[in-house]
């Protein structure tokens, strides 16, 4: 059971001092954004590239970004241990994944809350982790969608039976109060924002986000 903040609720002017608040973390999620593919426009590659350089914990790249075929490797090849491209963006997963792995990161596929899971089912050996969206991405401090949680199962069982080592994440709106309904659907990765930054002691936060999981987990 793994926690990864999303510094997008951090203070931008901060983003060292911010990445230290969260060191008891697992990772530490950055949200690409670039205007297009979301509306909204956040940070790239030059920024990624200076927090690899101070971070305390790995960084957990999300890429909600057009052409990931073509933007996604740079960002596995600066330093980012996972990274993360939508399904909806890609036009060669395969081989987007083989290379972010051939960089030496973990290759992630990310669904957006309207995409099924299962015309992508036969991707599973390439990848290392499956992100089910749990808010339209954008941004963050939206509200959870609880009917994602059946396509989270769907994943969890399809892993199962492929046998891999795949991760199932889940990012937006977890909180204290929805992180245990994600862990019985069977994910094993959180992403939380503005429940970690936004809480008095992001440390307590977390720790309190992973104790709710582990207790349902699987
Ligand atoms: C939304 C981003 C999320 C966001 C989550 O598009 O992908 O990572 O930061 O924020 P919260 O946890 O506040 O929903
Ligand atoms: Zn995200």
């Amino acid at each position: 059971m793994q926690i990864s903040p999303s510094i997008l609720s951090s203070d931008f002017a901060h983003l060292a001092d911010e990445l230290d608040r969260i060191s008891s973390a697992d990772w530490a999620h950055v949200d690409v954004m670039d205007g297009h593919f979301v509306p909204n426009l956040t940070l790239g590659l030059p920024v990624v590239e200076s927090l690899v350089a101070v971070s305390p914990i790995p960084l957990d790249c999300h890429l909600m970004i057009d052409d990931p075929d073509r933007w996604a490797p740079a960002y596995a090849e600066a330093g980012a241990k996972s990274v993360t491209f939508h399904i909806e963006a890609a036009k060669d997963p395969v081989t987007l994944a083989r290379t972010l792995r051939a960089a030496g990161a973990r290759a992630s596929m990310a669904l957006k809350p309207g995409t099924p899971f299962a015309p992508y089912a036969d991707l599973l050996p390439e990848l290392d982790m499956v992100l089910v969206m749990t808010v339209e991405p954008g941004f963050g401090g939206q509200s959870f969608m609880a009917d994602q949680m059946p396509k989270v199962a769907q994943v969890r069982e399809a892993v199962r039976r492929h046998g891999g080592e795949v991760w199932v994440q889940v990012d937006g709106g977890v909180s204290a109060s929805t992180i245990e309904q994600c862990a019985d659907a069977g994910a094993d990765v959180f992403v939380a924002g503005s429940a970690v930054y936004g809480a008095d002691n992001a440390a307590d936060a977390v720790a309190e986000l992973r104790a709710l999981a582990t207790n349902h987990s699987h």
